[in-house]
This record gives structure tokens, sequence and C-alpha cells, in this order.
């Protein structure tokens, strides 16, 4: 659904993203993770076709980013909840998704049932005849979703989506999207939100102006080493530590009360090993699990070793 290929922009001597290359399939959510300054927006920029890429390209359901008349055709199958809202203050929710609607070509009765519609699901109904000078910044972002839902794009791009929100719209913002993701869009967002990426996304990669990693939120923090085991046991037991370090791929113990944890180089097949060696010292074991970093310490691991 989304090609990228050696996508680079740069503004004067800076590199903003250097040499993006990354498929997104059909009715998958992707989420581009990185700090303040990594490229997040202007890649998002670049595949919403509104700025134009220094070298490389993108196709978008079957239309190629640097192809004639490319911003027009994109545009008609995507949506984009840009950075900021830029919505009509002066006007209210209901006039600035009708004027909208209208640039999408909407016939005037499709258009009032889709704002009905969308309105209703982001919980916007009872403000929607207000101006949205008057409505919070949580307000201001859901209009702006639900702008950028008028037309059904096949494509969703959005660009810290839950940024600056309360709780409740975030979580409303997040359903949307789970609701849309069922529903099969494609969607292609960006955050620094971890649990966000981790909770909405089959698929991460790290930004910092080059990709510098892409994997599942559960893969990724596999893919480095934290990772180890947790064990428990009936009081009165005292492991032998040197036995255990004997075992292969263990790692640094720490022992407290009556748990372990032991650093194993591969948690997944070493655990089994960790178990047996405290059975066959005589421990009664009420507990055993193998413990990955989270996807947020994976993530400061990656950036903080690009420092
Ligand atoms: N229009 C622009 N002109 C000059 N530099 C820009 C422009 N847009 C972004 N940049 C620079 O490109 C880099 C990446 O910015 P951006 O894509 O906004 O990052 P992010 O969204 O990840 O915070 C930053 O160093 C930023 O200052
Ligand atoms: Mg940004």
């Amino acid at each position: 659904m989304i090609e990228i290929s050696g996508l680079t922009r740069r503004f004067g001597d800076l590199t903003a993203v250097e040499d993006l290359t990354l498929s997104v399939q059909s009715g998958e959510c992707f989420g581009l993770l990185g700090p303040n300054g990594a490229g997040k927006t202007t890649t998002v920029r670049m595949l919403s076709a509104l700025i134009a890429p220094t070298s490389g390209t993108a196709v978008l359901a079957g239309v190629d980013l640097t192809s004639p008349n490319a911003g027009e055709r994109i545009r008609a199958s995507i949506g984009l909840l840009a950075e900021n809202p830029g919505l009509y203050e002066s006007l209210t929710a209901r006039e600035n998704l009708e004027f909208y609607a209208e640039l999408y070509g909407l016939t005037a009765h499709v258009a009032k049932e889709r704002i009905a519609e969308l309105l209703d699901l982001l919980d916007l109904a009872k403000d929607g005849d207000r101006a949205t000078a008057t409505y919070s910044k949580g307000m201001k972002q859901k209009v702006a979703l639900a702008r950028a839902l008028l037309h059904r794009p096949k494509i969703l791009f959005l660009d810290e989506p839950t940024s600056g929100l309360d709780p409740f719209s975030a979580r409303r913002v997040k359903d949307v999207l789970l609701g849309l993701k069922r529903e099969g869009t494609t969607i292609f967002l960006s955050t620094h939100n971890l649990p966000e990426a981790e909770e909405l996304c089959d698929r991460v990669g790290i930004l910092r102006r080059k990709l510098l990693t892409v994997g599942t939120p559960k893969e990724l923090p596999r893919r480095l080493p934290g990772g180890g085991g947790r064990f428990r046991w009936m009081a009165g037991f005292h492991p032998d530590q040197q036995a255990l370090a004997r075992i292969p791929g263990a790692g640094r113990m720490r022992t407290q009360n009556s748990e372990l944890f032991v650093e194993l180089d591969d948690p997944g097949t070493r655990v089994p090993s960790v178990v047996a060696e405290l059975l066959r010292q005589g421990a009664q074991i009420t507990y055993a699990s193998e413990e990955h970093p989270t996807l947020e310490e994976t993530y400061l691991k990656i950036i903080g070793g690009e420092q």
C-alpha cells in the first residue's frame, strides 16, 4: 500500500530524512518513533504530497509521488491529521467539515450524514455548532481527525495524533484508530508515545534522520541484550550461584529474598535450563518467566546509542 524507496529530504545543508526505505502493507498500522527533530513530520509531509522529496520516492495506493499530478491523486486516497489542526476558527466544527467535504467532492446529502456520524464518533455532537475558536486543544484535534476521515481514505497519516490530549480524548482517538484498523484502513502514524505505539501499531520503526530499526513492538526488544529470567521459590532455599553462572548464556544475576533475576542471552530458550538447575539444587519453584526490556527501554537504548 505504501512503498517507500530511498526517500530523502534536505533543507539547505540539513538532511532531515535520509534514504528511507520501507513497505507498509494494506491494513497495517505502522508507527514512526523518534525524538524531536528526528524527521517524522518531514516524512509524513513528503508521503502526503505536501512537500517534495529531494531524492527517492514512494508509491501510495499505486500512485508514484514524483509522477505528474501525483499530489491531487494521492490526496484523494489519503487522510492527514497534521501536527496542527489548522481549522477555520470562526467557523463551527460542522461548518469546517462541510467546507472540506465540498473540497473532497462529497454531495451535500452524503456530507451531512458523514459529518453527523463523525461528530458522533468523536464525541463532538453536542459542541458541533459552536465556533471552533472556543474549543480545547483536544476538541480541535478531534475535528481535524474527523476532517481527515470525511472521504473514507484508504491510507491515514497521523502526525502525533494524541500529543497534548487529555486521557479521555486520547482514549477516544485511539479507539477510533483501532476501529479504522479493523475496517482495513492503512495507518501510518508518528509518535513519541511508546505505550500508544505498542497498543496501536503492528510494526514500528525508529527514526533519527535515518531509519535505525524496524520490527513489531514485541520483537524489537527481543533483539537487544538486557533480557533474562525471573524465578521465585518457597522460602528456605538458597541457590548455588556459582552453579547457576555455569549455565550457557547466563550473565549477571541478582537474588533477593526468594527471588532471582538472571540475564540470559536468549531468555526464550534458556529459562528452562535455569529451572532445571534450580530444581536440581532442590528449589520448590513457584514462578518462572522470561523477561524482555520494554519497548520504551529498547527505544531509549537505540536512540541513546546513536548519540
Ligand atoms: N521547512 C523547514 N525548513 C528548514 N528545516 C526544517 C524544515 N522542516 C523541518 N526542518 C528540520 O528538519 C529536521 C526534522 O524536523 P521534523 O521532521 O519536524 O522532525 P520531527 O517531526 O521528528 O520532530 C529538524 O532539524 C527541523 O529543524
Ligand atoms: Mg514533528
